[in-house]
C-alpha cells in the first residue's frame, strides 16, 4: 500500500529533502558539535531514514517534532550519528609521555597519596581510559604511591554502557602485547575478552558533552586531559567551545592530549605546545 509518495505501510525510505536534512543536520550540531558536509549525504539519508522507521514516525516531519520535543528522542539520533572507532593503546607514545614527562611533572606539586585525576574525553567504548590504568600498572613505578583517579566521558549514552560492561573483540585488543593481555583480560568467550573487575572497577564512566558546559560542572577538575580524535568533527565555534570547556576543568598548568591530526593553534591561546621527548602535548598556561 502506498500512502504518499516516499511513504510505503508506514516506512519512509530516501531520499530526504534537502531542507529536511539540513534541519537534522543542524539539530545534531546544536546538541553535539558534530559537522556532517554534503559530503556525507548519503550516510546521513540512511541513518535517519532507519531511525525514522525504527522510531514509527510516520514522516520526517514528524520525526523532526519528535526530535525538538524530547531530549531522549535527540539523544538517539546523536548515538547514532557517533563516530566511535578506537582500541587499547592507540597512539602509545602519548601513553609513554604520561608516563615518562607529564605525571614527574604534575607530582612535583603533589604529595604521596595525593589524588592525581585524569579524563578520558571522549572516551566511546572504554579502551582510552581502560588503556591509561594498564600503561601506568604496567609503566610507572610510582603508581601506587598516589591516588589516582581516572573518568571516561562521552556524549553517546549506548557506547558508555558497552565501556562499563569492559567486553572487547580482536581488533580492539590487538596492539596490546600478548602478556598484557593475558594478564588483565579474562580467557576468550565468544570471540571478546573482559577486562578483569579490578581494572573495570578502577575507571569511573559518567556521561558528558564537551560543547555544553552545564554537562560537565559535576565531574570536578583534572590534572590531565586526553581529549583524542573529538575535535576533528567539529567546526571552529564549536572547537573553540571545546577548548574554553575543557581549560576550566583542568588545574592551572594542567596537561592535554590531542590526536596526531589535531592542534589547540588557531583555537585557543590558553594552551602552550610542550614538546617532551615522547610526544608533543598542551599545556594550559592560563591565558584566556
Ligand atoms: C573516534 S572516537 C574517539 C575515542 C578515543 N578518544 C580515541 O581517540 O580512540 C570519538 C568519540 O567522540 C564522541 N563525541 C562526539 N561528540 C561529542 C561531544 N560533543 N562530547 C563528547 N563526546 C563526543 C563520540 O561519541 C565518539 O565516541
Amino acid at each position: 500500500m502506498v500512502i504518499a509518495p516516499g511513504i510505503s505501510a508506514g516506512f519512509i525510505s530516501a531520499p530526504l529533502s534537502q531542507a529536511d536534512l539540513e534541519e537534522i543536520c543542524a539539530i545534531i550540531y546544536e546538541r553535539s558539535g558534530m559537522v556532517f558536509g554534503e559530503t556525507k549525504r548519503y550516510y546521513i539519508e540512511r541513518r535517519v531514514t532507519d531511525l525514522i522507521n525504527q522510531r514509527r514516525a510516520q514522516s520526517v516531519r514528524n520525526y523532526i517534532s519528535m526530535l525538538r520535543g524530547d531530549q531522549r528522542e535527540t539523544e538517539l539520533l546523536i548515538n547514532s550519528f557517533t563516530v566511535n572507532e578506537t582500541y587499547f593503546y592507540r597512539e602509545q607514545h602519548q601513553l609513554a609521555c604520561l608516563s615518562g614527562s607529564i605525571l614527574p611533572d604534575i607530582i612535583r606539586s603533589k604529595g604521596p597519596g595525593d589524588r592525581i585525576r585524569i579524563w578520558s574525553m571522549p572516551c566511546s567504548s572504554g579502551e582510552e581510559p581502560y588503556s591509561i590504568a594498564i600503561w601506568l600498572l604496567e609503566n610507572w613505578p610510582l603508581v601506587d604511591a598516589y591516588n589516582i583517579d581516572i573518568t571516561g566521558s562521552d556524549i553517546d549514552t549506548d557506547i558508555l554502557k558497552q565501556a562499563v560492561e569492559g567486553l572487547f573483540g580482536q581488533r580492539s585488543l590487538s596492539k596490546l602485547p600478548e602478556d598484557v593481555r593475558e594478564r588483565y583480560f579474562e580467557p576468550e568467550k565468544d570471540q571478546q575478552r573482559r577486562l578483569i573487575s579490578d581494572l573495570r572497577e578502577s575507571v569511573t564512566f559518567a556521561s558528558g558533552n564537551i560543547v555544553e558546559r552545564e554537562s560537565l560542572t559535576a565531574l570536578g577538575r583534572f590534572d590531565v586531559i586526553f581529549c583524542r580524535n573529538l575535535l576533528i568533527y567539529f567546526d571552529q565555534a564549536a572547537r573553540e567551545a571545546a577548548a574554553r570547556h575543557i581549560h576550566d576543568l583542568l588545574h592551572p598548568g594542567g596537561y592535554i592530549c590531542l590526536g596526531h591530526t589535531e592542534s589547540m593553534s588557531r583555537i585557543s591561546e590558553t594552551f602552550e605546545p610542550v614538546r617532551f621527548p615522547e610526544a608533543i602535548v598542551y599545556r594550559d598556561v592560563g591565558r584566556k
